[in-house]
Parts: structure tokens; sequence; C-alpha cells
């Protein structure tokens, strides 16, 4: 079957065999710390140093050289490169292992490790060094204004509107490395089934959603998404 309009959802368990620890396979503790002492508002407000330097090591991490894009996000960038339709990525990764695989249309909605967004202006810019409390924004210079461009627990997701569109003008949608357990990410699959689009879901092992897509392929994301990703382009010639 031939598709023309494709959104690929994916989550934390595509850059695992990058290096990256996914969120909810490690006894629910993201690298040590509950998600809570890192990874909201309140956090940020009852302790800084303590959010400064954890999104600080994560952004260090990501920079280490052996962290990497794997076989499944350099088959995603292959897709988009040779697909004739548009493929988007809706990622709820805050790492930036798809646009260092190549991929173009690309949309963060949890945020990114190498941005700093001003509390004041809610201007985002790329930072790729540490945050504390003295650093100074380049649009107010004021220090102390800068935080992770993340979006915490209790946030409101980045580009709802555009994935909700893309999602209406899909004909496949397919789910990689997610747990489908934090919404909104985890009702893409029924709003993509309410306008009829194929739903295909990879992961490790089949999520408590497995009841709502189409089709089903497990396993380790650098395996099974390569392949799947090669049949449908053999498909489409
Ligand atoms: N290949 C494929 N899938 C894998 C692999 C792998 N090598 N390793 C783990 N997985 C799967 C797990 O089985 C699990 O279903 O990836 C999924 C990861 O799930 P989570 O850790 O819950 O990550 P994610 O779904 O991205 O979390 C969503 O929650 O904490 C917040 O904001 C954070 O964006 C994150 C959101």
């Amino acid at each position: 079957m031939n598709y023309e309009n494709i959104v690929i959802l994916t989550g934390a368990g595509i850059s695992a065999e990058s290096g990256l620890k996914t969120f909810r396979d490690n006894d629910g503790l993201w690298e040590n710390h509950r998600v809570e002492d890192v990874a909201t508002p309140e956090a940020f407000i009852r302790n800084p140093r303590l959010v400064y330097t954890f999104y600080n090591q994560r952004r260090a991490q990501l920079q280490m050289s052996d962290v990497k894009p794997n076989l499944a996000h350099l088959a995603l960038a292959k897709l988009e490169a040779e697909h004739a339709g548009n493929v988007t990525i809706v990622t709820q990764n805050v790492d930036n292992l798809h646009e260092q695989a190549g991929s173009k249309q690309v949309l963060h909605m949890h945020g990114e490790l190498l941005s700093a967004r001003c509390t004041r202006s809610g201007k985002s810019e790329v930072w790729t060094n540490e945050i504390d409390n003295t650093t100074r924004c380049s649009c107010c210079n004021s220090p102390s204004s800068l935080r992770p461009d993340i979006v915490w627990f209790g946030e409101m997701p980045l580009y709802l509107d555009e994935i909700s569109e893309a999602i209406a003008n899909a004909d496949l949608f397919i789910s990689i490395g997610t747990s489908g357990t934090v919404y909104p990410a985890a009702g893409f699959v029924s709003e993509a089934k309410f306008h009829n689009v194929h739903t295909v879901e990879l992961n490790l092992e089949p999520t408590g959603t497995r009841g709502q897509f189409d089709e089903g392929y497990y396993g380790p994301a650098s395996a099974v998404v390569p392949h799947y990703i090669h049949d449908l382009l053999k498909e489409s010639i």
C-alpha cells in the first residue's frame, strides 16, 4: 500500500541504543532522580540548583562523542529523504539525534536540551553550555532569567495545533519507542484512528495501547525500525 503523508511519533525507546536512558525502564527513576524532583516547575522554584545541574549533565551527556544517532534514527531520515510525500516526526525526546541523523521536519513537543528559554520574554535560543543563576540571556541580558527549554510535567506541550493538523492529514501514523503513558502524546493514536489513519506500533514490547494500533512489530528499535522502513520504501516504488 502506498502512503502519502506519514506522521511518526517517537519516544525515549528510539534513543535507548544511543546510550540515553528511557524514563520508565529504570525503577521509575530518570538518571537516579525522581521526575518530580527535577522535571516540574515546582522543583525549579524549590531547588533551581538541582534542576540546573540535572539538565547541565543531560546536555553535556548528549554532546559526548559516543552519543550518536542509531540505525533507527538513520532509517527515519532516509524515509524523509526518499519518500515522495510528507514525513513529519513528532518527538517527545529532548535530544537532537533525529536532526543529527539528517531528519529535517521534527517537532519537539517536549522541548530541547540544546536550547534555553528566557523566563521574561519567553524567547528560546540555541544553548550548548551550562546554565546557572548567573547566566544571562541574549534577549534582555539579565541574569537568572534562563531556564532549560524543556516542557516539564504540568506544562503545555509545544506544537499541538501543528501535530493535530498533521495527524488529520496523514494516512499512516507510526509510534516508535514510547510507552504511551504520557498525554497528550499517548492520545495521538486514537486521534489518528478517528481520522481513519493506518496505525503501527514499533517498540521493544507491546505497550498498554497496543490494542489501538492496526499493526505492531516488536524488538530493539535499531533492528525493527530499519526493517519496517525498508519494506515501506520498497512498497512505494
Ligand atoms: N527499542 C525500542 N523500544 C524500546 C527500547 C529499544 N531499544 N528500549 C526501551 N524501549 C521502549 C520501552 O519498552 C518503553 O515502552 O521504549 C518505551 C519508553 O517509554 P518511556 O520510558 O515511558 O518513554 P516515553 O514514552 O518517551 O516517555 C514519555 O514521559 O517522562 C516523560 O517527558 C518525558 O517525553 C517523556 C514522556
